[in-house]
């Protein structure tokens, strides 16, 4: 969740390793710090709340030491608050974490009978004191970090600064991410590439249970057992983590218009243009015909992207599928078919929860596919096959261009899966590549309702509770557009399949909440929109998104119509409906002056369970 990084450098780092945060603070933004040596002395700097706070400390702070470690915080244990912010250190050791140490308890109060002075709520404080004890003992910096990781449970990424040793630093991980890199400038360590991108030309990752050692004459890399191992450098492309805003306010706003590009980019990964099919750039290695069902976990917006998928696979493919929140879906200890398919779906390919099922799924037997943005991430190496979506890098903390091409993967690969168990013939597998193919520009035209979502916003942002409404497809779209909009304005939303209003919510209904009805023309229109007069006649405070024919079905007053052309029909309009969901939230969230790229309480990764 939090995100670390460290340098041993040739010239001042403090700088460099702000520069490196910015990059991670996607993963968290409760708080930030630094620690380097200066005159081979620990030294800290840190402020709670969003890293431009360090930053301006940092300018007054005159720091000039040559190695240094940095942290931006997603608060799990203790306030977001300056004393609780990382580095957390002694007088012999600086540690900054990632993770979630479970036995700090325990660890706390035998290190306090010792005669350690904590000085934070923190969990990630405990480990540098435990490194401290074994100092004070006389062991080598290396002797006891490796044996304080001995003895720490739970999920971790650490990076350690020592006292009075300007040439070391040593990173260890256990569940959380860590990578290593290299140039003339010096080597680095941080919890992905995007860290070290401007300043290391190659880079490692460290294996599960791996720590490492940085001195300015070479690296060396031991596992779990302390043995010294080996790991593979890869050269590193800075270019192609380059990301700013454009021409835009917010990197959501960039990144929900970059949508027909890189949804149509990810459809060309998968599809064979000229002739039309699906053509899979990987081999499932499974017997598809004997598949009985497909398992699909993952959390959040990749979560719903796996329940639009369901109505395709058993549509298209003929399977059924088994889908739960990875949080949920291990703990159930759910039976799994013998060589079954399990498809995890993650952007940032580190989610603990979805990296959790993936495990338990791979113990039992199961084939991992896995639909990721990050292909270097934990999640893709521990995959059996791949599937990349090609979103590039996504730095708005809302999901968006993540999730529709997570969606366009999922529809390539259920026509894949439906032609190769052969219940799909050419001429259909043409016919809805065809729709597909269409998909990317009618997102576009989708983007140019963006003037009308505007007014519908205003009047959205004066609500405190709204309701979604959906079905087919459009019922994960429902609660996709509810937890858009609730994580970006903070007000309440739920998503609720439309036929299901008069089990309950039809209670709710008054002008004071907005229900917004997605209605693409289908075979469902008809009921969609019978479930949308119930609401119109309880005098509710109606939205439609929707088509021209779906308007006039409607045939009552409308707080507001956001108008999809009537061609956005068939299996694959959710892809397309996605964009006026994700745009409403987002002008809702910009007319109430919120912080749309990272809204409060979120983080862009959630590493911890
Ligand atoms: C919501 C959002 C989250 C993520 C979820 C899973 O806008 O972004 O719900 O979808 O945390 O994250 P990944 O896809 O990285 O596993």
């Amino acid at each position: 969740m939090c995100g670390i990084v460290g340098i041993l450098g040739k010239g001042p780092v403090a700088g460099q390793l702000v520069d490196a945060l910015k990059r991670l603070e996607y993963r968290g933004y409760d708080s930030a710090g630094i620690a380097t040596l200066e005159d081979g002395s620990l030294t800290r700097l840190r402020a709670s709340g969003k890293l431009k706070n360090l930053e301006e400390k940092l300018a007054s702070a005159g720091m000039t030491g040559a190695i240094g470690i940095g942290h931006t915080r997603w608060a799990t244990h203790g306030k977001p608050n300056e004393a609780n912010a990382h580095p957390h250190a002694n007088a012999r050791v600086a540690v900054v974490h990632n993770g979630i140490i479970e036995n700090f308890r325990e660890l706390r109060e035998e290190l306090i009978v010792k005669g350690h002075a904590f000085a934070s709520e923190t969990d990630s404080e405990v480990v540098a004191h435990l490194v401290a004890d074994g100092l004070k003992a006389g062991a080598t910096p290396e002797a006891a970090v490796a044996a304080a990781l001995k003895r720490l449970k739970g999920a971790f990424a650490l990076a350690f600064l020592f006292d009075g040793q300007p040439d070391l630093l040593i990173g260890a991980r256990r569940g959380s991410p860590l990578a290593v890199g290299w140039s003339e400038e010096g080597s680095f360590l941080g919890s992905d590439a995007l860290a070290l991108a401007p300043f290391a030309t190659s880079i490692a990752y460290l294996d599960e249970g791996d720590w490492v050692v940085l001195r300015r004459e070479g690296t060396q890399f031991f596992d779990a057992g302390d043995t010294m191992v080996e790991r593979r450098r890869q050269p590193l492309q800075a270019g192609s983590f380059m990301v700013d805003k454009g021409n835009y306010r917010h990197y959501m706003a960039k990144e929900i218009h970059e949508q027909p590009e890189v949804v149509g980019r990810t459809l060309a990964h998968y599809l064979d243009l000229a002739e039309g099919v699906v053509r899979l750039p990987f081999d499932l290695n499974c017997d598809v015909k004997k598949l009985s069902r497909v398992t699909i976990s993952a959390c959040g917006t990749a979560y719903y992207a796996g329940l639009v998928a369901r109505y395709w696979l058993e549509r298209f493919a003929r399977l059924s599928v088994e889908i739960d929140i990875a949080s949920e879906f291990r703990y159930r200890d759910p039976p799994l078919p013998e060589d079954g398919l399990m498809i995890v779906v993650s952007q940032s390919g580190e989610t603990a929860d979805t990296l959790a099922a993936l495990r338990y799924a791979k113990e039992h037997g199961q084939h991992i596919l896995s639909i990721v943005n990050v292909e270097t991430s934990t999640i893709a190496r521990e995959s059996d096959t791949v599937a990349k979506t090609l979103a590039g890098p996504e730095i708005g903390v809302a999901s968006t261009k993540a999730f529709t091409c997570q969606l366009a993967v999922f529809a390539c690969l259920a026509l894949a899966l439906g032609r190769a168990r052969g219940v799909l013939t050419k001429e259909r597998e043409r016919e809805l590549v065809t729709e597909l193919i269409a998909a990317p520009g009618q997102m576009a035209e989708a983007l140019n309702r963006e003037a009308a979502i505007e007014p519908v916003a205003r009047d959205v942002a004066r609500a405190s509770s709204v309701l979604y409404l959906g079905r087919g497809p459009c019922f994960p779209l429902a609660m996709e557009g509810a937890l858009k909009l609730k994580e970006l304005s903070y007000i309440h939303a739920e998503g609720y399949a439309a036929g299901e209003l008069k089990h309950g919510p039809i209670a709710l209904i008054d002008y004071a909440m907005p229900v917004i009805v997605l209605a693409p023309p289908d075979a469902s229109l008809e009921k969609t929109v019978s479930n949308l007069q119930e609401v119109a006649a309880r005098g509710g405070h109606l939205i439609l998104i929707g088509s021209p024919r779906a308007r006039e079905a409607a045939a009552a007053e409308l707080a507001g119509f956001v108008e999809i052309p009537e061609t956005v029909a068939g299996p694959f309009a959710s892809l397309v409906y996605a964009v006026p969901a994700q745009l409403l939230a987002y002008h809702v969230a910009t007319f109430m002056g919120k912080d749309v790229d990272q809204p409060r309480n979120l983080a862009k990764s959630v590493t911890v369970e």
